[in-house]
């Protein structure tokens, strides 16, 4: 078996089972290189006056990870600047957020250099290599400047949006076509993909040899949707953990005589937190009679807390939330809780255990992973229902939760409405099929379709240089 090596700026190697937090991509990465005798390479979320490229090696659980410090206006440029002020926004829909600054391309383009200028030196000729994100779009470019001829895959966990929305990037060309130097580019919804294929067919005047084939800029290129999973059996793990147990506890001695609703999710603009706020103010308005049968925790860990945008989301977040208690509590209750602490994963898997309603409302999202936490966490004899976004990338699997619209606050109260007053044989139907789903089409499966489809490219390749 090959080795292989997985790259993407945040490098999470677990510390012990459960302790990781919020944020999915760490979490099946670290699942998918248990497997293998396998490298997880990144940015070790520091800085240093100069970039010097020395490593900082370790191996944990079986996972070797080697990170490598980068320089303030790295962090400035590549980080909060291109990744997340250009494309994160951009490929969430938000154009109005978008910062079109040369300097950030800039700095984008060097850190993708500088970490393939790091990373080439410990790749060996049998090598698997599978980047991942936004991040490091143009990695393999940079790897195949230097020489590096191994089949290099490359995973997108946030959408691929529609061809309008993308071509408002400039030198949007340039990041495609730089997306050819992988051999296979995955997606986590076939919707991203075709979304991906019309920019190909469309602007750059590409062809679709077959269906998993397209051809531009004089090569060509596989793609697929490989829609990410949970770790379903480390997860059924930690729902029996002491630390669950004691959390799912302390959750429902905290609620009694009534039905919890989380929502859990990074304190991000893409997540719908607004709307979702608005909505369950909407039910606290329309629903007198059930108002007091309810309690809302939210859970937004603050993130990316140097770029503006969510500073602002932040403030306007409190606001909301002291607006909903000052309007709607009582001596005795308060509906809503909001909580910008980070927990640990099994910690949250006790909080979802103990829920009755899970809102996970994103306005987009590549996949959501808290919505396919909430689904394993569920007592299968009396589950909890999940109110999910059509704009989830989950949505395409987990088609028996309730969907809703997130931009409507009116959906989102009446979704609350129907989930509360739902019979207990119609919540059994509906998650003996979500359930069924987020086991089968796991983390293992997801690694697996990816890797398989990866080894299994023939490559006809000359190297750029070196
Ligand atoms: O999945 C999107 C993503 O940006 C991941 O790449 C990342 O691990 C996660 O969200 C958290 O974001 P950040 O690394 O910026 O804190």
């Amino acid at each position: 078996m090959s080795r292989l090596i997985v790259v993407s700026n945040r490098v999470n190697p677990p510390t012990a089972a459960g302790e990781e937090t919020v944020g999915g991509l760490a979490m099946a990465l670290a699942a998918a290189l248990r497997q293998y005798s396998g490298l997880w390479f990144g940015w070790s979320g520091k800085t240093v006056p100069t970039f010097t490229g020395a490593l900082d090696t370790q191996t944990l659980d079986g996972v070797t990870s080697a990170v490598v410090d980068l320089e303030e206006a790295d962090l400035e440029e590549y980080y909060n600047g291109y990744a997340n002020k250009t494309l994160w926004p951009l490929f969430h829909y938000r154009t109005d957020l978008v910062a079109y600054d040369r300097v950030y391309g800039e700095g984008y383009s060097r850190v993708n250099r500088r970490f393939a200028e790091t990373l080439a030196p410990l790749i060996q000729p049998d090598d698997l290599i599978w980047v991942h994100d936004y991040h490091l779009i143009p990695l393999a470019r940079e790897l195949r400047m230097l020489g590096i001829k191994n089949r290099i895959g490359f995973f997108l966990h946030v959408p691929w949006p529609a061809h309008q929305v993308f071509t408002t990037l400039p030198r949007h060309r340039q990041l495609v076509e730089a997306m050819f130097d992988y051999d296979l580019v995955g997606f986590q919804t076939a919707e991203y993909l075709q979304a991906f294929e019309e920019y190909v067919l469309v602007e750059a005047g590409g062809a679709q040899l077959n269906p998993d084939t397209l051809k531009a800029f004089a090569r060509s290129l596989k793609v697929g949707a490989f829609p990410i999973g949970l770790d379903a059996a480390e997860f059924a793990r930690m729902l029996h953990s002491p630390k669950a147990r004691r959390m799912r506890d302390l959750m429902t001695a905290t609620t009694v005589f009534r039905h919890l609703v989380v929502g859990v999710d990074r304190l991000d603009y893409s997540k719908g937190l607004e709307e979702r706020f608005m909505g369950f103010e909407r039910f606290l308005a329309d629903n007198p009679d059930m108002r007091r049968e309810v309690l809302m925790l939210q859970i937004a860990p603050v993130s990316r807390e140097s770029v503006d945008a969510y500073q602002e989301i932040r403030g306007r977040l409190d606001a909301l939330s002291g607006r909903i208690n000052g309007e709607f509590a009582d001596v005795d209750w308060n509906p809503f809780r909001y909580v910008n602490k980070n927990y640990r994963r099994d910690e949250l898997a006790g909080i979802y255990g103990a829920a009755r309603l899970g809102l996970v409302t994103p306005l987009r999202d590549g996949m959501n992973l808290v919505a396919k936490e909430f689904v394993a966490a569920q007592n299968p004899e009396d589950p909890g229902v999940l109110i999910l976004s059509r704009f989830a990338g989950a949505a395409r699997q987990l088609t028996d939760a309730l969907l809703i619209n997130p931009n409507s606050p009116e959906e989102i109260a009446d979704a609350l409405k129907r989930a509360l007053s739902m019979d207990k044989a119609e919540r059994i139907r509906r998650w003996r099929a979500l359930f069924d789903n987020v086991q089968r089409e796991d983390v293992t499966a997801w690694r697996d379709a990816f890797v398989t489809a990866l080894a299994g490219v023939r490559v006809k390749r000359t190297a750029l240089a070196g």
